[in-house]
């Protein structure tokens, strides 16, 4: 049965591969476009994943395409309602997420460029790092309006923290609800006075310096992971919360999830990219959505929007 919707994923590495993975099994979609620069890594990926659909069930095409540095191949991506952008390279131990920032730069603003004249009208989900601002770095490109470009980061952020209590507390994931916020590195703000096991405040179940131990393990969650794959970022739970901000997008879902997005106004803060709540539909971010927090918490919340303010401001220049 055609759904009429379409989904681009441009970058087939382990991140873009496996949100294309997850796209096609959510057979929500009638296509979903994957592609790299690497001459014939998403037409493998696209065919492998396609030979996939009778054991897995899924109807979903999964087309392949290389593109050209000058732009060409991008036609493909013609008529998407989402573009997923994981182009670029990932960290290796040691290196901060902002250490990527010039490489990165150049070739998001290269994909941007061409999703905006052959997608001008889909939604932007952002995850090539650094996060903050990549993602405004795409706005600025493709000049779309800002409700139509958000980055993935605080999904993927929050899924850390409640896996890191639930573990510690030896209780199912299911019976968690953390938050995070801020910025999708140093000035993120785990947001403790949010978090709950089976509706209990976290706060009555671990003393101050655990619940701390459990913000700076969540803080520290991607690198965490580089620091064991030696080569390669984390991709399995990244890739989850793309696909299902994609997702939100193209079922018009109005679901609040934790995002990076455009703030005016909002906690008092304006004319930045931040994590934020906010209720993503077709359009991209509905609006903001915001919750009572703490003294602290809004401090650190202001801090990391000055942390990441000036930085995105820079990026124009990359
Ligand atoms: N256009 C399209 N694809 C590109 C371009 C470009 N201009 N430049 C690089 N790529 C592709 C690479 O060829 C590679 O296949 O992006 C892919 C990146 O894949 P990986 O190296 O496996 O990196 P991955 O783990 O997928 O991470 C991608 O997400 O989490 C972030 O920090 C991470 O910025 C990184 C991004």
């Amino acid at each position: 049965m055609s759904t009429g919707k379409k989904a681009t994923v441009v970058g087939a590495g382990f991140y873009g591969s496996t949100t294309t993975q997850r796209l096609a099994e959510y057979d929500l979609f009638d296509t979903v476009v994957l592609t790299d620069i690497i001459e014939g890594r998403p037409e493998g990926l696209a065919l492998d994943l396609n030979q996939s659909r009778p054991i897995e069930g899924f109807e979903t095409t999964v087309v392949g395409a290389t593109t050209g540095r000058s732009g060409d191949g991008y036609e493909v991506i013609e008529g998407s309602d989402v573009v997923v952008v994981t182009a670029g390279l990932p960290r290796k131990p040691g290196m901060s997420r902002m250490d990527l920032l010039e490489v990165n730069a150049k070739i998001v603003r290269q994909v941007a460029e061409n999703v905006a004249k052959y997608a001008p009208n889909a939604v932007v989900v952002v995850v090539s790092n650094p996060l903050d601002e990549m993602t405004a770095l795409a706005q600025q490109v493709t000049q779309f309006p800002r409700h139509r470009v958000l980055g993935q980061a605080g999904m993927l952020d929050t899924a850390r923290f409640t896996s890191n209590v639930a573990q510690a507390l030896a209780v199912p994931v299911s019976a968690v609800k953390t938050l995070t916020l801020g910025s999708h590195g140093d000035t993120m703000v785990p947001v403790p006075s949010r978090c709950t096991v089976n509706g209990a405040p976290l706060a009555d179940l671990l003393p101050p310096d655990k619940v701390e131990d459990l913000v700076v393990r969540t803080r520290n969650g991607g690198a965490e992971v580089v620091a064991l794959l030696k080569t390669g970022s984390a991709y399995y739970a990244p890739s989850a919360a793309a696909a299902r901000m994609a997702r939100a997008i193209a079922e018009d879902a109005g679901a609040v999830l934790p995002v990076c997005a455009w703030v005016d106004g909002e906690y008092g803060i304006s004319g930045v990219y931040l994590g934020v709540e906010a209720e993503i539909g077709a359009t991209g971010v509905r609006r903001v959505v915001e919750n009572p927090l703490t003294e602290p918490e809004l401090a650190a919340l202001r801090e990391a929007a000055e942390a990441v303010r000036a930085k995105q401001a820079d990026v124009a220049d990359l």
